[in-house]
């Protein structure tokens, strides 16, 4: 295959053969009804020790996790091809794959904002990840110190950029996710007709099907190795 501009769409599932838990599936963290309202503005704002809970939670875990197949062969793409990856993740899991070229919609766990100023570069910083952020810690500007995450509730931001990015793509890739949450779902619609286009998800996935795409319905680990030998014939 000629160098091409590879895009990948990913979501939790991508991570849940690392150990972190999906959203909406059996044990999903939504299951958890209260864990909706830990993760929304409201109660960062109400009930600001219950969403630091959370999310301290979510951050120790990430800290015990590692990147699996998926990540890493995604991450190895880009020795011979451009690879931009777009998730819905907030977990650094790509990154620490060595994948170079990672946006990140719904917002990064190993960083920490400013509640005042959600998208100021001037109070984004890391932050790690084994150390809970508490009630009372000072953002830079006064303002409670919050995980660089988008709540419910919450604008998301950079949603032009990406979808320029999947509107040029030479061939798309969704992995691991349920397209359930708007607007990143809608990307899928953004990617020309005429390139190839892939979905590797051990669920069912309608919306793909009618645009097209060539489902692999299994494991991302074993999906990557399956859309590995489809690049074969490309
Ligand atoms: P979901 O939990 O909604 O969907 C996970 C998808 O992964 C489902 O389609 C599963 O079938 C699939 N899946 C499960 N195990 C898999 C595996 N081993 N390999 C590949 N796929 C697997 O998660 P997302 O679609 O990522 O937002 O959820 C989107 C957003 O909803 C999240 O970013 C989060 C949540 O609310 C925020 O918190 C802002």
């Amino acid at each position: 295959m000629t160098r091409q501009h590879i895009v990948f769409l990913t979501g939790a599932g991508i991570s849940a053969e690392s150990g972190l838990s999906t959203f909406r599936g059996k044990d999903g963290l939504w299951t958890k009804e209260e864990f909706q309202y830990f993760a929304s503005a409201d109660c960062l704002y109400y009930e600001p020790e219950k969403c630091l809970d959370f999310y301290n939670m979510r951050r120790k875990k990430l800290s015990e996790v590692e990147p699996n197949v998926a990540h890493r062969l995604i991450a190895e793409l880009e020795k011979e091809q451009e690879v931009t990856v777009i998730t819905q993740n907030v977990d650094d899991l790509h990154e620490r794959a060595g994948s170079t070229k990672v946006i990140h919609l719904h917002g990064e766990m190993t960083k920490v904002c400013s509640s005042n100023n959600r998208y100021d570069p001037k109070y984004i910083r890391e932050y790690p990840l084994t150390t809970p952020i508490k009630v009372g810690d000072d953002a830079g500007d006064g303002s409670q110190l919050r995980p660089f995450i988008v709540m419910f509730g919450e604008y998301v931001f950079g949603m032009e950029v990406a979808e320029e990015i999947v509107k040029y793509a030479d061939i798309f890739v969704v992995v691991g996710t349920s397209l359930m949450v708007y607007p990143a779902n809608n990307l899928i619609l953004h990617a020309h007709k005429e390139v190839p286009k892939f979905v590797i998800d051990p669920g069912e996935m309608p919306k793909c099907d009618a645009l097209g795409y060539t489902h692999f319905k299994t494991t991302a680990t074993e999906g990557m190795k399956q859309l590995l030998e489809a690049f074969k014939e490309l």
